[in-house]
């Protein structure tokens, strides 16, 4: 029988993914002072025993005032580096790759938990304080979000470029494989591409190529301070969700992203305004991949879909259909950290358990001798 796509590995540069199967970046709001600690190493490591190709952190701040939340981890001091060591070596040595999503929030941070009740900001009693959030112009997201954003003066543009390019150079010290910048979602990379977001009129504003200007130079100060053998990726929304972006935009976006060096776009959608990371559309299984699809084709460039993708029958047929060449699990990862052996097993490429560790693979296929046939798994 022919090896699965899924299952079979992806050469990235200087690095291989021992498979397609990815953990989408899922923040925990755990964290103190954007360092890892005990909750991340369990809650990380448990997908890398799951064997998915690559584990990517959640988004990881590159300055305090570009979290979400005081929870969130970050890259923006060396003294966090050693924490995420940590992970790293852990998830390596299980065989995923060790993967990182630098991020800055913009007009979006000093925002509640998703799971908060509306206008808190955090655990009541835990000193957590709202911050001066910033963006592209003095425009608010709306609810839940800061009424109030201070537009960027140009050389802090300049500085957070800077940051962007120091933060990887933190990831890489700190032992990843793969970098993502977090371009999508409306944070803000996403803030400066719409001109929803995004009124200025010097030259970080104005037609598509000003309002690209700055995603582009966080693109490339992160691409020159990243090792040329590890690959990068920026995860974009194909879509803003409000009308101000589209995927044409996006492939003119992806084309330009590729010149630079970067190696995935990985494709979502949305989150410009309001609470919703996605489209504001019914959400059927595996809604982005047309996303996913249409960028890979029109920018001639490896993508990752994501969003409703739920087992490994549908994963091998976006990436059979040529649709993308990697696939992002997210909730159905929390719902289930063994996913990718799981479906190594629907894909019929895993009968004996091979692809787990023998540690708890030779027992479940001894396992399987007692079970009764409809059982048998
Ligand atoms: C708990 C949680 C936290 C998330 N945090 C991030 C994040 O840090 N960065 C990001 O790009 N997307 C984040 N997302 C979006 C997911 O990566 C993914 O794109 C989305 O959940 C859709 O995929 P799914 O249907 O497989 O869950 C988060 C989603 C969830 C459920």
């Amino acid at each position: 029988m022919q090896r699965p796509l899924l299952f079979t590995p992806f050469k990235m540069r200087g690095v291989v993914a021992p498979n397609r199967a990815v953990v989408s970046p899922m923040v925990q709001y755990r964290a103190v002072d954007g360092k890892v600690n005990d909750y991340h190493l369990v809650h990380l490591g448990k997908f890398a025993l799951g064997k998915f190709g690559i584990v990517f952190t959640e988004n990881c701040a590159i300055e305090p005032r570009g979290r979400v939340t005081q929870g969130d981890l970050g890259l923006w001091d060396d003294g966090q580096i050693e924490s995420h060591r940590r992970l790293t070596r852990f998830l390596k040595q299980e065989g995923s790759l060790a993967a990182t999503q630098i991020t800055h929030s913009g007009r979006k941070g000093s925002t509640p938990r998703s799971f908060d009740k509306p206008g808190e900001l955090g655990p009541e009693g835990a000193g957590w304080q709202r911050w001066q959030v910033v963006g592209p112009s003095a425009l608010s997201a709306g609810p839940p979000y800061s009424d109030s954003p201070a537009a960027l003066e140009t050389d802090e543009i300049e500085a957070i470029v800077t940051k962007f390019g120091a933060a990887a150079r933190r990831a890489d010290a700190a032992g990843y494989d793969v970098i993502e910048i977090h371009g999508a979602h409306g944070y803000l990379l996403a803030q400066f591409l719409s001109p929803i977001s995004n009124k200025r009129n010097d030259q970080y504003g104005g037609d598509r190529a000003g309002r690209m200007r700055f995603p582009l130079a966080a693109a490339k100060a992160v691409r020159t301070n990243w090792p040329e053998h590890k690959p990068m990726f920026i995860r974009v929304s194909a879509v803003d969700g409000a009308g101000g972006w589209d995927v044409e935009d996006t492939i003119a976006y992806a084309k330009e992203l590729k010149a630079l060096g970067i190696d995935v776009i990985d494709t979502s959608s949305g989150g410009l305004t309001g609470l919703s990371t996605a489209l504001p559309v019914k959400r059927t299984l595996g809604f982005q991949v047309p996303f996913a699809a249409a960028v890979k084709r029109g920018a001639d460039i490896p993508t990752m879909a994501v969003g409703l993708i739920l087992d490994g029958p549908q994963a091998e047929a976006i990436l059979q259909a040529g649709d993308a060449d990697l696939i992002a699990i997210g909730r159905q990862a929390l719902y289930d950290p063994f996913w990718a052996l799981h479906a190594a097993q629907e894909l019929g490429c895993d009968p004996n358990f091979g692809l787990w560790n023998p540690e708890y693979g030779w027992w479940l296929d001894k396992r399987k001798n007692n079970l009764p046939d409809a059982k048998k798994r």
